[in-house]
């Protein structure tokens, strides 16, 4: 998708759609009040174009409502879309990134290539040029459609995207913030593309390859190893997943060192790159098992969010670490009872053993590893994402992501980048209490809790392999793929966590 960004008058573009978002100013809460929608617009020229309608009570400006005017009077666009924010006094920045994406899926299947969206003004305490990233972003999610293996499938893309801003505003500010938003939500959709793919289309071999020419592309250092690597370090949690397939594992190492930058923290990017998870020799029952191909999205959402990062440079070094593996039961594949060996952060003294209870609780063997490499290569700080456990979804539900920290002040830099990024994250308790549950008899952990706590039981394991360092553990399982699509996102794989992660990053 083309975009640009637009300072003209909008009464004089030339454009197949123009876009304009509305509030319902009606703050009475009587039952038979009716909604006063206006535009978000200084316009004149706009909002006479829509009066009669606005008048007419047939557009109530609920969230992501849409309308559709054609030979709008007194304009020269051909068409215009009013899309609704919801109540005046709840619209955020966030509901801008959502109702840019409507505008774009509104135009999409209705084979209309091309569309300019008016910035919205006075309607918010955020800074306008926080508007214009989240439009961009929020027209890019919308954008996307997990549909390329259909071969019936319509090349319905928007090809191109135009935000009008209006002729007065801080122009450099507003060009600098747009292209921030082209480059988060083509990072996102980046993610969305890799998570789309089936697990015999994406091996973790592949993902590797995909990893290695993504770096390429934005100018990361990028290493992709294998079997002899995770023998070499000693990853017996990580190669213990792997040994049931015949797909080798894959540990992807992305690195960002930033130029002149020698001194301050190193950020460890960690995720889960299960690219199918049968469960194992546990193995799964088949009523949605296809869908165990996103357990990936964690892994997913740290190259995205390195690609993001790759182009935006921020003063920080990163690392990125996916530890990729597919989880097979087959002759070789690991039993429940089998006791494996992490790996150790200090090559002198053994690493930590765990006895494995269940081998669907793969994620957290693989990543024990991932964390303990991290901090073997300096990461000071460290953030992991997985699609770790059925038991967060239970306890969130599909709203709500879960997040744990065994350190308030980096979590704070979290929760403060929540408000760029809009999405949701639940901070759940960790504790010693839980980490009674993962005690072995024979081994020096378990990697199953039992049903009480079954995020937190699996945090806790996680803890006890980022020992000492400040860490972030996201648990991404109910909101890394969405059921029904909405009327600004499609079905299927979110993107989700990219743009918190990035956000983080950027706050060193
Ligand atoms: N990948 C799953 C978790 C998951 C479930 C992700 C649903 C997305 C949607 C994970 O590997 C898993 O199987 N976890 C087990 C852990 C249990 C065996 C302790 C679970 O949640 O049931
Ligand atoms: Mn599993
Ligand atoms: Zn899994």
């Amino acid at each position: 998708m083309k975009t640009q960004l637009s300072f003209a008058n909008l009464a004089g573009i030339e454009t197949e759609l123009l876009a304009v978002l509305a509030v319902d100013t009606q703050t009475s809460k009587e039952k038979d009040a009716k909604p006063e929608p206006i535009l978000l617009t200084t316009d004149d020229a706009v909002k006479a174009a829509a009066t009669t309608v606005l008048s007419s009570g047939e557009f109530k400006a609920g969230a992501n409502e849409t309308l559709l005017l054609h030979a709008p009077a007194g304009l020269t666009a051909k068409r215009l879309l009013l899309v609704g924010l919801g109540k005046q006094a709840k619209a955020t920045v966030h509901g801008v990134r959502n109702a840019a994406g409507t505008a774009i899926r509104f135009t999409k299947p209705r084979g209309i290539r091309e569309l300019v969206l008016a910035l919205p003004e006075n309607f918010s305490e955020s800074p306008l040029h926080a508007v214009v990233r989240a439009a961009v972003e929020g027209a890019f999610v919308g954008d996307y459609d997990p549909d390329t293996y259909r071969s019936d499938r319509k090349d319905q893309s928007v090809q191109s995207f135009t935000l009008a801003a209006p002729g007065n505003s801080d122009q450099d500010a507003f060009k600098a913030a747009f292209a921030d938003g082209v480059i988060v939500g083509e990072s996102q959709n980046f993610t969305r593309s890799l998570v789309n793919e089936p697990g015999n289309k994406l091996t973790p071999t592949i993902l590797g390859q995909r990893a290695m020419q993504m770096a390429e592309q934005v100018g990361l250092h990028s290493a992709v190893y294998s079997t002899d690597k995770l023998h070499d370090l000693k990853m017996g949690a990580f190669w213990s997943v792997s040994q049931g397939s015949e797909e080798p594992p894959a540990l992807i190492v992305v690195r960002y060192e930033p130029e002149g930058v020698t001194e301050g923290p190193i950020l460890g990017l960690v995720g889960k790159g299960i690219t199918f998870d049968t469960g194992g020799i546990s193995i799964k029952p088949s009523e949605k098992m296809e869908l165990m191909k996103y357990d990936m999205a964690g892994g997913a959402a740290m190259l995205g969010a390195m690609r993001a990062i790759a182009l935006l440079k921020p003063k920080v070094r990163v690392i990125g670490i996916v530890c990729a593996a597919e989880n097979m039961p087959d002759g070789k594949a690991q039993k429940p009872g089998d006791v494996q060996t992490a790996m150790s952060l200090t090559p002198d003294k053994p690493g930590k053993t765990i006895e494995v209870i269940n081998t669907d609780a793969e994620g957290r063997m693989v990543l024990a590893d991932g964390l303990t490499y991290a901090r073997q290569l300096g990461a000071t700080h460290l953030i992991d994402a997985a699609t770790l456990t059925g038991a967060c979804v239970v306890a969130l539900g599909t709203i709500n992501a879960g997040a744990f920290s065994n350190d308030d002040e980096t979590y704070a830099k979290f929760s403060a980048a929540l408000a760029t990024s809009g999405e949701k994250f639940w901070r759940l308790p960790l504790g010693d209490e839980y980490a009674e549950q993962i005690k072995s008899d024979i081994a020096d952990i378990k990697n199953t809790g039992g049903r009480h706590g079954g995020a937190i039981t699996a945090a806790e394991f996680l803890k006890v392999f980022a020992g000492d360092t400040p860490w972030i553990h996201l648990d991404i399982a109910g909101v890394a793929w969405i059921e029904d699509s909405k009327p600004y996102i499609a079905k299927g794989p979110s993107g989700a966590a990219v743009r918190s992660i990035l956000e983080w990053v950027r706050s060193y």
